[in-house]
């Protein structure tokens, strides 16, 4: 095939074949050849129901099955040759199928059109893609869950706006992170079970005359459902779409966990240290060990949001049913796929081989007045005190400590009474942040009882 030529497969109509830019910009197989697979086995499919419905001979359907196995096997055994002047993988199959079995491969685009069967090749690579994102993130959920368990009761500062706000145990931290995961999952779950119906045989728009099964071929190819109306069937990108807006929430919470792991791994924080498995060094300065792995996780988000927003962008004008615009929607999904699944692999590889400082966790836990809550809690329980007026008593003995540059726990009776005369010995029972943690109860709270409760669900769950 040669670019002068006219078409092999609309050359009735046309008289010269296109100019080399119109080749240039017209072209998918660049990119489009991951999708052979899927290409192949539609195909298979569908000619297996056009012998079923007796719309093609048993010998013409045998012919293409065995041609198309030839034609997979040249791909996947790289001996394929790829050409620009056949535009995409569709006219790529084809046209070596040709090659191969001769007329009957012309018999095989009937009742289709490449409108449908790039519309089913898509669906069925993002399908596999949402499958993997499940995995990973099962697996990412695991590695979590194992680190919450060996630390359920190891207890650390938790933050509000950066600052030190109430001890926290390194299991809950974790264990916030499964939440987050868990409902990515659940999001792939849902755009994976509306996805699920099949666009073949809805043609180029308007369905065909020819009597053909679509039940069938949506059964082969593991839909649902055959797509109820044709035009939505050939125009429909929701489903990358929902593909691309569960990976971009996955990526920022992947980007968020990342941000964490960069601070705790610092030589400030040191909560964390990262295996040198996933980390790397500096040309130049030799003490350092930079957790790379992680800041390339956080900027993930942006390649990926950057997916969904293009192929929003190039959706959004589009009259029914199919324009060729939509040819862009793959390169942007095949990148934010690729990328996902490389962070999710990442995050849980650093998960599973770093490990938590647990000291240092304790040490900053106390730090910062963190149980000056619990003090206004115990204010209020022991003595009946309303709320707003136990703030400000510990407000006063926070200023107290700060000013002696000690934690509210190093504060005598005595210093504690000539703030509030009815303080007793009690208090210090609910200063520590062991006692602290301990006294989280609450459905959902950090005690290391409610903690172990979650990890237990989500083992189960898993
Ligand atoms: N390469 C095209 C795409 O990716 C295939 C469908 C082309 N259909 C057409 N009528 N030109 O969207």
């Amino acid at each position: 095939m040669t670019k002068d030529s006219s078409n092999q497969m609309w050359g009735g109509r046309f008289a010269a074949g296109p100019d080399a830019i119109m080749e240039a910009i017209n072209a998918s197989i660049g990119f489009d050849q991951r999708m052979a697979a899927q290409d192949i086995a539609g195909s298979r499919a569908h000619a297996a129901m056009l012998g079923a419905t007796g719309i093609l001979t048993d010998s013409d359907v045998s012919a293409i099955r065995e041609g198309l196995l030839t034609v997979l096997s040249e791909i996947d055994g790289g001996t394929f040759a790829f050409s620009t002047a056949l535009e995409d993988i569709h006219m790529n199959v084809e046209a070596r199928l040709k090659d191969i079995i001769g007329e009957p491969a012309g018999r095989l685009h009937t009742g289709r059109s490449r409108n449908d069967q790039v519309a089913t090749d898509f669906k069925l690579w993002v399908r596999d893609q949402i499958d993997a994102a499940i995995s990973g993130l099962e697996a990412l959920m695991r590695a979590l869950l194992t680190q919450a368990e060996a630390g359920a009761d190891w207890v650390m500062p938790g933050f509000t706006h950066l600052q030190t706000a109430q001890p926290v145990t390194w299991g809950h931290h974790m264990m916030a992170y499964v939440e987050m995961f868990g409902r990515d999952k659940s999001r792939f779950e849902d755009a994976r079970r509306r996805m699920n119906e099949s666009p073949l045989g809805a043609a180029a728009l308007a369905g065909t005359s020819f009597p053909i099964d679509r039940h069938m071929t949506a059964e082969a190819l593991g839909f649902d459902r055959p797509a109820a109306n044709s035009l939505d069937a050939v125009s429909d990108r929701d489903f990358a779409l929902e593909f691309l807006a569960a990976a971009s929430i996955c990526a920022m919470h992947l980007s968020r966990f990342a941000e964490e792991l960069v601070i705790w791994s610092s030589a400030q924080f040191r909560f964390v240290t990262l295996s040198d498995r996933f980390s790397t060094g500096s040309s130049i300065m030799p003490q350092k060990k930079n957790p790379d792995a992680a800041e390339l996780i956080r900027a993930k988000i942006g390649r990926i949001f950057g997916a969904n927003v293009a192929l929003m962008t190039v959706m959004k004008g589009l009259p029914l049913a199919y324009s060729k615009d939509m040819q862009e929607d793959k390169e942007q999904v095949f990148d934010a796929a690729d990328n996902l699944m490389l962070a999710l692999a990442a995050m849980e590889g650093m998960v599973k081989d770093m490990s938590a400082n647990r000291e240092s966790l304790e040490a900053a836990a106390g730090s910062g007045f963190s149980t000056a809550t619990d003090l206004a809690d115990w204010l209020v329980r022991a003595l009946g005190m309303p709320f707003r007026d136990a703030h400000h008593v510990t407000g006063t003995l926070v200023a107290m400590a700060e000013a002696r540059g000690c934690d509210l726990p190093d504060l005598s009776l005595d210093d504690m009474q000539s703030v509030h005369g009815a303080i007793t010995e009690d208090v210090f029972g609910v200063l520590g942040v062991h006692n602290s943690v301990a006294s989280r109860m609450s459905y959902g709270g950090t005690s290391p009882v409610r903690v172990r409760e979650q990890i237990a669900r989500w083992k189960d769950a898993l």
